[in-house]
């Protein structure tokens, strides 16, 4: 046995008793005869009390960072006691040890506040595992994994595993692809998400699945987007979308009280897509503050049925009444859009030129912010004074429901990009004024997303969500009726397919979308008229997707289902929108182990068997 105890095990309880530890060195403290060591392992700290019989031997073997030691001894009070560790009671008298492994000089120093640079942590991630901050990330990980499994247990879900070599069939992200040597030319692909065998599964009768699974996607990485993340992934047989919301909001709430002793006990918040994009402008809102968006004025097609009193209505949109005057940079906008930055109103001219250049930038591409300031003595000041009088002014600040001390910020310009810029800089103003807290956990439904997306490049329908979620049930009508093809591409949002909403729906936490998903087409039929939506030909749905039509053929249930982003719910629940904090062996930016350094080349010999050739152009 190499240790009776671990090194975070040892208590005041414990003195006079002999034990063994074994772990690492974190610090070696020499002060004349004594010397102290930090001995560390997954556990805790331990300090070693090495005396003047000792040091001899000390001398001769000398102890380096991150070496492993093993050492036996009496359990001692300390005299000078350390109340930030729970070791920090006692120290450990030596009476004996041993060398169990030397290490070499590391490369950064492993504590909490380490110098090592992301790039260096990365090459040497089995050191910086052996952080805290990395290690109590990867703690709450298996906590999320643990509470998560337990309850879909309790709720009769099979965890049932599906192939990760399948067949190639790109729609959404592209597919990391596989050669396969005993059928040459031919290629495997890497699932985007077990999305088909999870509705096969529905078909065959597993009528509560799930599985916490690794997808691949080749896609553009970013701080929440890894090419290898994990789900965990859902799916139900004979439910409605209500089913789905109650279901797996009481997961969410019941990995909140299993991992961050959160009493959840509020309904989660429930909205629709055009609310969202209405209010937040973004379809996964930080709900934790208001500062909702008044919609000053906007163009018809991207919200045909608001109009409210307020508004003068025009042939193309509609405009707050308010707005009228002879400022051409609002007058010419498709869209007007404010939020009420709460207590701004005293911003210096220094701070609103640094807002405006913040807008400006490419990342946000506006040309210019228009402030009004709400005087905290009732009184309305604006950098578009010259153009309207205060009453107007007010009327706008009361439209974004500004309150004295408020400072009105309102951007104009073309629909999308506008509403873009406004969400931006609405969470850039909640961040800048504390309003986003790590602590606070804020969920939200987000429903009715539209089915379909005009993809103008291509000049065709893509699903929104994926090809296999259902209209609503009154819109199947109008996906049957209608056919895809569009004359003038510039004009999709004129066609019906624009106004169908899916039955999708995706759970928002403070701002990030931690899991989506549908209630899905299950009759062939419909399948068949959706791909064909979608662009496919006959021959290509069945090429690509017969497996999945054959089997709706043969008794498929109702079904839906769901999958969340664990990475993302770990890091959020962690205080962190970086999930590669919260994945052991993370890859960068540029998709790179760098550990491993892969990706890398392959020997001639794979490429023969495989019988490739690389033609690099
Ligand atoms: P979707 O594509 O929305 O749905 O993915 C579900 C959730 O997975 C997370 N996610 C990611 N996390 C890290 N890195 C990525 N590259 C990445 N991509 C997605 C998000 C997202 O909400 N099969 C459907 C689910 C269903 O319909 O049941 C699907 O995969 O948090």
């Amino acid at each position: 046995m190499y240790r009776t105890h671990t090194c975070g095990a040892l208590r005041i309880e414990q003195a006079g008793q002999t034990v063994t530890l074994a772990g690492w060195v974190q610090t070696v403290r020499k002060f004349g005869s004594i010397t102290f060591v930090d001995l560390r392992d997954r556990y805790g700290i331990t300090q070693l009390l090495f005396n003047e019989s000792l040091n001899a031997k000390l001398d001769a073997q000398p102890l380096g960072r991150e070496f492993v030691v093993q050492a036996t001894g009496t359990v001692n009070e300390r005299s000078n006691k350390n109340a930030n560790i729970p070791t920090g009671e006692i120290e450990l008298l030596v009476t004996e040890f041993s060398i169990l492994n030397k290490s070499a000089v590391p490369p950064f120093t492993i504590q909490d506040d380490t110098d090592g640079g992301d790039d260096l942590r990365m090459k040497y991630r089995f050191l910086d595992l052996r952080r805290n901050a990395v290690k109590r990330n990867l703690e709450l990980r298996y906590a999320v994994n643990r509470s998560a499994r337990n309850y879909l247990h309790e709720h009769q879900f099979m965890d049932i595993e599906t192939p990760f070599l399948i067949k190639s069939t790109p729609e959404g992200a592209r597919d990391f692809v596989v050669p396969s040597r005993m059928n040459a030319g031919q290629f495997y692909a890497l699932p985007q998400s077990p999305q088909t065998f999870k509705q096969l599964l529905m078909v065959s009768g597993y009528d509560r699945y799930y599985q916490i699974v690794k997808c691949f996607r080749d896609e553009d990485l970013r701080a929440d987007r890894q090419p290898e993340f994990t789900q965990i992934d859902c799916e139900m047989a004979f439910v409605e979308q209500e089913d789905i919301l109650q279901m797996f909001e009481g997961l969410v709430k019941r990995i909140f009280k299993d991992v961050k002793n959160i009493d959840y006990t509020e309904q989660v918040k429930r909205i629709t897509w055009e609310e969202a994009m209405w209010n937040y402008g973004n379809d996964k809102p930080d709900i934790r503050f208001g500062m909702e968006i008044a919609n000053l004025k906007f163009p018809k097609h991207a919200f045909p049925t608001r109009n409210a009193a307020v508004f003068n209505e025009g042939t193309n949109g509609a405009e707050h009444a308010a707005l009228a005057s002879d400022f051409s940079v609002f007058n010419s906008a498709e869209t007007v859009l404010a939020i009420a930055a709460p207590g701004c109103s005293e911003y210096t001219r220094k701070q609103t030129d640094e807002l405006t250049e913040w807008v400006k930038r490419p990342q946000i591409g506006m040309k210019g912010l228009v402030f009004i300031k709400c005087n905290k003595d009732g009184s309305y000041k604006s950098s578009v004074d010259k153009f309207y009088p205060e009453t107007q002014l007010k009327a706008l600040a009361d439209a974004a429901n500004a309150q004295p001390g408020d400072l009105v910020l309102v951007l104009a310009g073309n629909e999308e990009r506008t509403r873009k810029a406004t969400s931006d800089l609405r969470m850039e103003m909640a961040s800048r004024l504390g309003l986003r807290k790590n602590d606070e956990f804020k969920l939200l439904w987000v429903l009715d997303f539209p089915l379909f997306e005009y993809a103008e490049e291509e000049n065709r329908w893509v699903a929104r969500h994926h090809p296999f979620t259902s209209p609503k049930p009154d819109q199947i009508e109008v996906m049957i009726n209608n056919e895809p093809t569009i004359a003038d591409a510039s004009k999709y949002l004129e066609h019906p397919y624009s106004n169908i909403k899916a039955n999708a729906y995706d759970m928002v936490l403070n701002g990030n979308e931690i899991g989506g998903g549908s209630i899905r087409i299950y009759q062939r039929e419909l399948q068949e008229k959706m791909f064909a939506a979608l662009g496919m030909s006959e021959e290509e749905a069945l090429h690509k997707f017969g497996f999945l039509l054959g089997a709706f053929e043969y008794g498929a249930p109702p079904h839906g289902g769901l999958a969340f982003g664990f990475d993302r719910l770990c890091a959020i629940l962690g205080g962190s929108e970086s999930i590669r904090d919260f994945i052991a062996f993370p890859k960068n930016n540029s998709g790179r182990d760098v550990m491993l350094d892969a990706p890398g080349p392959i020997d001639q010999k794979q490429f023969k068997e495989l019988q490739i050739k690389l033609d690099l152009a």
